[in-house]
């Protein structure tokens, strides 16, 4: 990949020497520390996303016209990835002994597309998992599909079971748990280069987290925790500081394998964004710089009491080094740092009052869905749905897809999800605008999901094929798929509502939502790929409609077409 650092897109960004002017990271940190601010500043969130705009110079959209940040940040502008410092893909603790964990991946009884479609809140009694449900959930989430291949830089990709931007795979698994049928309570890392758990630390110390949270019910009740963390680096070598966009764009992809996972062995699931990160940070023996918790996840449900904590002294075990030496883009210790919380009060304070959006009105004619009845739903559980599942990057653009097809996964996608920040009986904090090439039944242009009323929206006719090209950098898939799907969200009410942490929430319940659907396309026989797109150029096509609104996220679904020879 190259770029064009002295390019600029905007007159706007030039001073009067006509010389490009980069965002001013030394000013905004101040030498590493975020301004000042309380929850409700968030002008960090807004910097950073801006910083960490594509944007491309000229009428071509590819790698070599792209410039990073509006304005451009310093950190990436100047930035070429080296081959040498390529991040090692796994956490290895060299010092703990692995604890075996079964395969684990037998199918379920229930249908896959109905385990998508489940938000987690589902009412269920006790439901406790164990080591091989651990298995099950930390393998399908994060572990090896045993399938590989040869990357541009000539390195073997092992590939997981879940999507991860560029394969770099920088999502690591942690569990805290109580005592299980066949687990003594602990903390326990998932090593996915050999499918196995590392005990961090003995005992039932979930009342930290707990705490951290604010007492956060789910988590009380739940005899596993998981923990979701990134390594920032592993990312941000290729990415630069638009890793810190993909940590929740491949998080949500990873979740929504957990609660579906999760689902299908009918254990109820609450996400949880709001926890003191130092808190949940120390306990697992993470800095929260380096690697940082970016979600948390309650699992099953118990009646048994919590047990109080005792002081816990710090753990600090040696992994193995990911790269001769490591790169920092300042934004993204920038926009972590700001959006964390800082104890169990403000964590509960932050949940307090949801965000109740109302959804777009709809302006034009609605075209009511037609998803297939549950009897008639494919019965592919959830298990084969994930082993199956791979980024379909060419579609059979010629053959329509069925409005059946459509309907079903645009329904089942967008239920949502049990949250701690989140109101249940809320519309989305996005809006999901779709582009059209061929649905059988539906004129190709682009449209609007109106998932309270079950239907989409025309807001224009038309080929826009080309467009949907150039808009992702100049990608094949979304010109050859048969729907594209734009995430687009106003950030305004979520960060006036959430402070900057409404961003890493905004991004996560987008690719959740595209994840579950990534999964769904493999049972109803199609292909899905997540992509990236010109952030600018993406408001400007869906506008007058979406103007105000920031683009988050795409992915692209349709027929499958056997790659070309
Ligand atoms: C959030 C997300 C964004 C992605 N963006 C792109 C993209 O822009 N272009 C692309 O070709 N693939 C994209 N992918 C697909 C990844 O490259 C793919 O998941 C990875 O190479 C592993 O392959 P697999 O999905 O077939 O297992 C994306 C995947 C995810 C999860």
């Amino acid at each position: 990949m190259s770029l064009q650092h002295e390019a600029c897109y905007d007159g706007s960004n030039r001073n009067t020497m006509g010389r490009l002017m980069l965002l001013d990271l030394d000013r905004l940190c101040q030498g590493g520390k975020v301004m000042p601010g309380g929850n409700r500043d968030t002008h960090v969130a807004i910097t950073f996303h801006n910083a960490t705009k594509y944007a491309v110079v000229g009428d071509v959209a590819n790698d070599d016209t792209l410039v990073w940040g509006a304005p451009p940040d310093p950190d990436s502008s100047g930035y070429t990835p080296d081959v040498a410092l390529q991040p090692l893909p796994y956490k290895i603790y060299e010092t703990l002994a692995p604890l075996p964990l079964p395969d684990a991946s037998a199918p379920s009884a229930l249908p896959g597309l109905e385990a998508i479609a489940r938000t987690g809140a589902e009412p269920t009694g006790e439901a406790i998992p164990d080591r091989s449900t651990l298995a099950r959930i930390a393998r399908l989430s994060n572990g090896l599909l045993g399938r590989q291949a040869n990357s541009w830089d000539g390195k073997t990709i092992e590939f997981r079971t879940v999507g991860s931007t560029g394969a770099l795979y920088h999502l690591e698994v942690y569990f805290v748990c109580a005592d299980l049928p066949d687990l003594d309570a602990g903390i326990y890392h998932y090593a996915a280069h050999d499918h196995s758990l590392r005990q961090l630390r003995a005992g039932d110390v979930r009342q930290v987290i707990v705490a951290a949270s604010g007492g956060e019910l789910a988590l009380a009740e739940a005899p596993v925790i998981l923990a979701l963390t990134s390594t920032f680096w592993r990312n941000a070598w290729y990415y630069r500081s638009r890793a810190y966009r993909h940590t929740y764009w491949d998080a949500g992809t990873a979740l929504s394998h957990v609660l579906a996972v999760a689902a299908a062995r009918a254990l109820p699931t609450r996400l949880v964004l709001g926890y003191a990160d130092a808190a949940v940070n120390d306990l697992l023996g993470l800095n929260g710089v380096r690697e940082a918790t970016v979600a948390l996840c309650a699992i099953g449900r118990t009646a048994r009491p919590l047990p109080t904590a005792a002081m816990l002294p710090p753990v600090d075990h040696p992994t193995r080094p990911l790269s001769l030496h490591e790169v920092t883009f300042r934004v993204i210790p920038m926009m972590h740092q700001a959006s964390a919380l800082e104890s169990g009060a403000s964590s509960s304070a932050w949940r307090a009052a949801p965000l109740r959006r109302r959804s777009p009105e709809p302006q034009g004619p609605l075209t009511p869905l037609q998803p297939l009845p549950a009897e008639h739903l494919p019965a592919t559980p959830i298990e084969d749905l994930i082993l199956r599942r791979r980024s379909t990057r060419h579609y059979d653009r010629e053959t329509p897809m069925s409005f059946a097809a459509f309907s079903t996964l645009l329904e089942r996608s967008s239920r949502g999800v049990a949250a701690d920040c989140l109101a249940s009986d809320a519309p989305p904090l996005h809006d999901l605008y779709l582009i059209v090439h061929n649905v059988e039944g539906l004129a190709p242009g682009v449209y609007l999901h109106h998932p309270q009323r079950h239907a989409v929206e025309v807001l224009r006719e038309g080929d826009f094929r080309a467009q949907a090209q150039r808009l992702t950098v100049g990608q094949e898939p979304p010109r050859d798929a048969h729907v594209n799907c734009y995430y687009l969200a106003d950030l305004d009410p979520i960060l006036e509502c959430y402070g900057n942490r409404g961003y890493r929430l905004a991004q996560l319940g987008c690719s959740l939502s595209a994840g579950k659907l990534h999964l769904g396309t493999h049972a109803m026989g199609l292909g899905a790929v997540g992509s990236t797109a010109l952030d600018d150029e993406v408001i400007a096509f869906f506008s007058p409609h979406a103007v105000g609104k920031s683009y988050m996220f795409v992915t692209v679904f349709g027929k499958r077409r056997s790659r070309p020879a």
